[in-house]
């Protein structure tokens, strides 16, 4: 089993090709990369951020992120093309409990990048993150209106594991079942 800071300085940054040969890099998120993060997220869809939990539209937010960046807690895996931030995964551990053995995962790409593979690299980046750490399983949570999420997470070998109905409500106050996914990373 490898540790985290291994696994990052072993493989990071990491150049990676989109469907379309664009070359998009790969590395973990830097203090210095705020203002780029947080002009990322502002010009995500409103309704992209369903899943994210946080209004990550408002800067402060992500001030917080950066003042407590911390991989053992949070790891974001940032994609940049041309400078900029166009894609990014968090692996969210629970070092302590009963949940020590599992991460939760939230992935999010540039609207202008989707659909040519960058969903998936970003993706499967966090699954062998997770496989080096000797972590049992991972998980994701969406709301069914996120169906294309749904369907790049099937392909990558999640399981719907549990569909709580009415269980959350989005920006708008919309009532939405909620879907956990789950990979089973030992199997
Ligand atoms: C879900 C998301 C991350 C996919 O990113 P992406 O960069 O388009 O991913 P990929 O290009 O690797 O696409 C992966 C798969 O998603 C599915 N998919 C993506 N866009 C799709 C579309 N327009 N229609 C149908 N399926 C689609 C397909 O299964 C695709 O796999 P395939 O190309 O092998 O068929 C992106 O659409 C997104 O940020 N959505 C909003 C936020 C979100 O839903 N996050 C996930 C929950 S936290």
């Amino acid at each position: 089993m490898d540790t985290l800071l291994e696994i990052l300085t072993t493989t990071y940054p990491k150049t990676v090709s989109l469907d379309d040969g664009t070359p998009v890099t790969l590395r973990p998120l830097l203090k210095e990369d705020e203002a780029k993060l947080a002009a990322y997220f502002a010009n995500l869809p409103q309704e992209d951020r369903l899943c994210l939990k946080e209004d990550v539209s408002d800067p402060k937010v992500i001030e917080n992120w950066i003042y407590e960046l911390d991989y053992d807690n949070i790891l974001s895996l940032i994609a940049f093309h041309n400078g900029d931030i166009v894609g990014d995964a968090t692996l969210h551990f629970n070092p302590i409990g009963w949940t020590r053995h599992q991460a939760e995962l939230r992935l999010t790409t540039s609207t202008q990048y989707r659909v040519r593979g960058l969903g998936t690299l970003l993706l499967q980046n966090l699954i062998d993150i997770a496989k080096r750490l000797g972590l049992e399983q991972i998980h994701i949570e969406i709301p069914p209106r996120l169906d294309k999420a749904f369907y790049l997470f099937e392909k990558m070998g999640f399981k719907e594991v549990a569909n709580l109905r009415g269980f959350v409500k989005d920006l708008e106050g919309t009532e939405s079942d909620l879907v956990l996914m789950v990979k089973y990373l030992q199997e």
